[in-house]
């Protein structure tokens, strides 16, 4: 298709005059026109044609127009056909309707109406196009297992899992919250040849100190109070398999201490036991903190990591790989859509473009959050908005700042700087909000000059007027 030539439209019609009328009309929009007079002078000209969309009577000599449109859903199921019937046969429209026919028109027809017909039935196959090649993309080549990787930066990853997965070695995974950690050790079992073995995950973090030793490595019968039975841990249980041992950056000095010795030795001592047990099994461990810093910090054992950073992979964060966004975002709408049974299907570009341009502090966690809660909120068939926390100010200053703003991985001053900033521009908005934009009265009672004033809303893209009545 050229710049100007908006598709290529078969109009089929036994009246001469509607054909001429109905050709100039669509040439004037720049829409490259073909006729034929009956159905089997269309079917004819199908062979060495492609068209975008087929207008058809009802009413024609030998071949009726629903038995063409039988014949053009069967050779060309993606062609779009709109029928055009007269008043009297408005039952015909509801049949063509059943058979396939995107939409219908009465004669006779009026010009406007047409044309807005025929511009939404090649948006829609636009539309649906897409969709299929985005789904076609996510089946095949961007996808290991349900690990989405267009960018450059995972598509590294995936190489990275490749490479190690049917080794013996030590994964350690480190990256944000929510950038996949537990999705990459999941793929990494499951691709290796341990895949028909268990695969065993402990989040080190939810279990207490107290109970984590015994988690893991299993008890004897009479261990302590309350152990009536031996227990089997964790390393037994993913024996021949993969233990992933998740937040290994919260577990507690004295169980460092143990899981050090297990790795070194390669077997077991369960609480109350008296002997080890040998255990052949695989460690990923994943981590959000810095490891490295804590163990300079001296909170987490030199030693251990240096055990555990055989294989270091790193998940970037999703601000750093953008271009992950949109078939991450299709993705989550395949699945929470058809899951919710909602007839959400597509996302507004424009959508797309506003969360290329977000920070995505929780990263893919957070965008799938948001596609969930945007499917339900959706009024029409498609997302036209997306809530990013942070780009409209909320009122009051909340505990989820703390939570999803600048964590301790941030140097202390970019922290100190980022809060005030946030703070300093709440604080402005609302100002501004009580006494309406009077910049005159919001100087005076913030004892600042005005010119102060004016380059701090210049510098949070603050506009008074909208604040004024
Ligand atoms: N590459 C990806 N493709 C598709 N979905 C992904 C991808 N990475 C992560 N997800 C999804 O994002 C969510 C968060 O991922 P996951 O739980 O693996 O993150 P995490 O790094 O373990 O986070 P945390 O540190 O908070 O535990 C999950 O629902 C996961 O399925
Ligand atoms: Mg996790």
């Amino acid at each position: 298709m050229s710049m100007t030539e908006q598709g290529h439209i078969l109009v089929v019609d036994d009246d001469k005059a509607f054909r001429v009328a109905t050709r100039t009309l669509l040439e004037d929009e720049h829409y490259r026109v073909s006729c034929a007079p009956n159905g089997e002078a269309a079917l004819a000209g199908l062979e060495g044609e492609s068209y975008d969309l087929v207008l058809s009577d009802m009413v024609m000599g030998k071949m009726s127009g629903i038995e063409l449109l039988k014949e053009l859903k069967r050779r060309r199921p993606d062609m779009p056909v709109i029928v055009v019937t007269g008043f009297a046969s408005i039952a015909t429209a509801v049949e063509a309707m059943r058979l396939g026919a995107v939409d219908y028109l009465t004669k006779p027809s009026n010009n406007e109406e047409l044309l807005i017909k025929i511009r939404k039935a090649l948006d829609l196959r636009e539309k649906e196009r897409e969709l299929r090649m985005l789904r076609e993309e996510l089946q095949t080549t961007y996808s290991f297992g349900t690990m989405i990787s267009q960018s450059d930066a995972m598509k590294e990853v995936i190489r990275q899992i490749q490479r190690v997965a049917d080794t013996d070695v030590t994964v350690l995974l480190q990256g944000e919250s929510g950038t996949g950690k537990e999705l990459a050790a999941r793929a990494l079992h499951f691709n290796s040849v341990r895949k028909g073995r268990p695969f065993v995950a402990v989040s080190c973090s939810a279990i207490p100190e107290s109970l984590l030793e015994s988690e893991l490595f299993g008890y004897e019968k009479g261990a302590f109070t309350g152990a009536a039975r031996q227990r089997v841990g964790k390393f037994e249980e993913a024996h021949t398999g993969t233990l992933f041992l998740d937040e290994i950056g919260d577990v507690a000095p004295a169980v460092q201490t143990k899981l050090l010795r297990v790795l070194q030795e390669k077997s077991i001592e369960r609480v109350g036991g008296s002997g080890l047990v040998n255990v052949e099994t695989r460690i990923v461990a994943a981590t959000n903190r810095d490891l490295e810093l804590m163990v300079r910090q001296g909170d987490f054992r030199g030693d251990l990591y240096y055990r555990l950073n055989v294989f270091p992979i790193k998940l970037p964060p999703l601000r750093d790989r953008m271009e992950d966004i949109p078939l991450l975002a299709e993705s989550f709408l395949q699945r929470y859509s058809s899951l919710s049974g909602s007839r959400v299907t597509a996302i507004a570009p424009g959508v797309i473009s506003d969360m290329m341009g977000y920070s995505w502090r929780g990263n893919i966690r957070e965008l799938e959050n948001l596609i969930k809660r945007a499917i339900i909120k959706a009024t029409g068939d498609t997302i036209t908005s997306i809530e990013l926390p942070g780009t409209e100010p909320a009122d009051e200053i909340s505990l989820q700042d703390e939570a999803t703003g600048p964590g301790p991985q941030t140097p202390y001053k970019e922290y100190l700087s980022a809060i005030t900033r946030h703070a300093e521009e709440r604080y402005l908005r609302r100002m501004l909000k009580q006494y309406k934009g009077n910049i005159n009265q919001i100087a005076r009672l913030m004892d600042v000059d005005r010119k102060t004033i004016y380059r701090k809303m210049a510098d949070y893209a603050i506009d008074p007027a909208t604040f004024r009545d």
